[in-house]
């Protein structure tokens, strides 16, 4: 089998999803769900991928250009049809296709290798994904000769009484030999609702004297279908245990990993516990023995070992070794904290460096500044950085003291171990180891 090509059939409209969004583009922890099914099938390293598309279909393949081919399927005539669209693209060159439904996120590149490995090319043109589950969501039916091949798919629609209750499924994923496929795909009858259905294939075979090989997927809560947005919800939960399974496993407590979510490119250091209600998302490295949430969001971010974050929010931050902040502290874009920073409640950061050891305790805002070592900003101390037309920078050196409520007038330069008195405006820099105070704030020594 050594020219594998990938049909993932997307053009539905997702009618259900009552979107202005594509159904593939709506995300799953972060990833749209076209994402998920093409990360699967790479899992067999095909020799191409096409995505079969109609609906808002610009806007689908901007999302994933150069990560699969493109058909357009217009109008939608079923999913025989979808298929038939993808020929041109793949061409002849190929022995096996694998076709896999858009809307099934949660199939796994295990199930399709499994697929793969037990397709029997001399039995018969093709090989289905059945699984077998009580609640069968609108899936075809999956009748079976006595010899437990498959004779049948039968849309549920269609279905006999007796059909109807039958509980193995058609999950909605085959394995063709390509030829067959493509001699056999004009052959489908239209149905009454003017479609043409790739599930007759099965009759087709069958009919041809060819034997329709099944797999069962062992895990049934990877069948779940997404249509409408309750679907997507569910799907969510799904993966979102698995992905806290993981980390579980891995060493990392989670108080409750019913409230704790964590995207799948975050990664987590042993001994690190997440409490409840806490969101690791985008590209977020959590070191080790940290303490996290409860009700924490961070994203795109970088925390290392022994920190803790409490109440708090931390966007496009790094935090360096035992930086604790929170509660309901907010740390900004550019906001870096060096080893040992304490940052306490109702403080923002934003494109700042706070050296080693500084602390600052209570309702702070720091914007646009670099700080040394060991620096103590004082309870209510503002950078006013923002002159009303650009952003200003504001230095402080080691050792500084800030008094409470000191407003920092950028551009603004504070000395090393310079202090300021409580409810200081300074408008100019402070020389080292200088005493300010006062509005606008004068050095101690200075004549008034
Ligand atoms: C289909 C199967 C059904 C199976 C179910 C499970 C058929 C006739 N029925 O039903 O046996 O149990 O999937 O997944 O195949 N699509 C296109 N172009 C089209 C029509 C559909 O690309 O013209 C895509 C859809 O976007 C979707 C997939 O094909 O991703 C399945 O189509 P859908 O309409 O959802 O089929 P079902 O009714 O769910
Ligand atoms: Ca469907």
């Amino acid at each position: 089998m050594k020219n594998l090509a990938v049909v993932v059939m997307a053009a539905g409209m997702g009618t259900r999803m009552k979107s202005k969004t594509p159904k593939v583009l709506h995300p799953l922890l972060e990833k749209p769900l076209l994402w998920h099914v093409l990360q699967a099938v790479f899992a067999l390293q095909p020799a191409k991928t096409v995505v079969v598309v109609g609906h808002q279909s610009e806007q689908v393949q901007a999302r994933f250009t150069n990560q699969a081919d493109f058909v357009v399927q217009s109008p939608q005539l079923g999913t025989g049809h979808a298929v038939q669209q993808a020929r041109k693209v793949l061409g002849d060159h190929l022995d096996t296709v694998l076709v896999v439904p858009g809307d099934l996120p949660l199939l796994s590149g295990d199930t399709f290798r499994r697929m793969r490995d037990t397709f029997d090319p001399t039995l018969g043109p093709m090989l289905m994904l059945t699984v077998t589950r009580d609640n069968p969501q609108g899936f075809g039916r999956i009748v079976r000769d006595e010899a437990g091949f498959v004779s049948a798919i039968v849309e549920e629609a269609d279905c006999t009484p007796e059909q109807k209750a039958i509980r193995e499924l058609n999950v909605g994923a085959y394995i063709f030999n390509a030829q067959w496929l493509w001699q056999n795909l004009p052959r489908i009858p239209v149905s009454a609702k003017g479609e043409y259905y790739l599930t007759n294939l099965v009759g087709i075979a069958v009919s041809q004297g060819y034997r329709v090989q099944a797999v069962q997927v062992d895990n049934p809560a990877e069948t779940l279908g997404v249509n409408t947005r309750a679907h997507l919800a569910q799907a969510e939960s799904v993966l979102r245990q698995q992905v806290n399974q993981k980390w579980m496993e891995a060493g990392v407590t989670l108080v409750d990993p019913n409230t704790t979510y964590i995207g799948l490119d975050v990664t987590i250091g042993q001994d690190t516990v997440i409490y409840p209600n806490t969101y690791l998302l985008g590209q977020t490295t959590i070191g080790e023995d940290c303490e996290i949430g409860p009700n924490s969001y961070i994203i795109d971010s970088t925390v290392g070992n022994g920190c803790q974050v409490r109440f708090s929010v931390v966007e496009q931050a790094v935090m360096e070794n035992n930086v604790d902040i929170g509660p309901f502290a907010h740390l900004r874009k550019g906001a870096h904290l060096a080893e040992g920073v304490h940052m306490g409640n109702f403080g923002e950061v934003k494109n700042a460096y706070l050296g080693p050891g500084t602390k600052m305790g209570h309702f702070s805002y720091l914007g646009d500044i670099t700080t040394g070592k060991n620096v103590n900003i004082g309870a209510g101390t503002i950078t006013c950085n923002y002159d009303g037309v650009k952003k200003n920078p504001t230095v402080i050196g080691d050792n500084a003291f800030i008094g409470s409520d000191t407003m920092l007038v950028a551009p603004v330069k504070i000395g090393n171990n310079a202090r300021t008195g409580a409810g200081s405006v300074v408008t100019r820099d402070i020389p080292d180891d200088a005493l300010a105070y006062g509005v606008p704030a004068r050095v101690k020594s200075e004549k008034k």
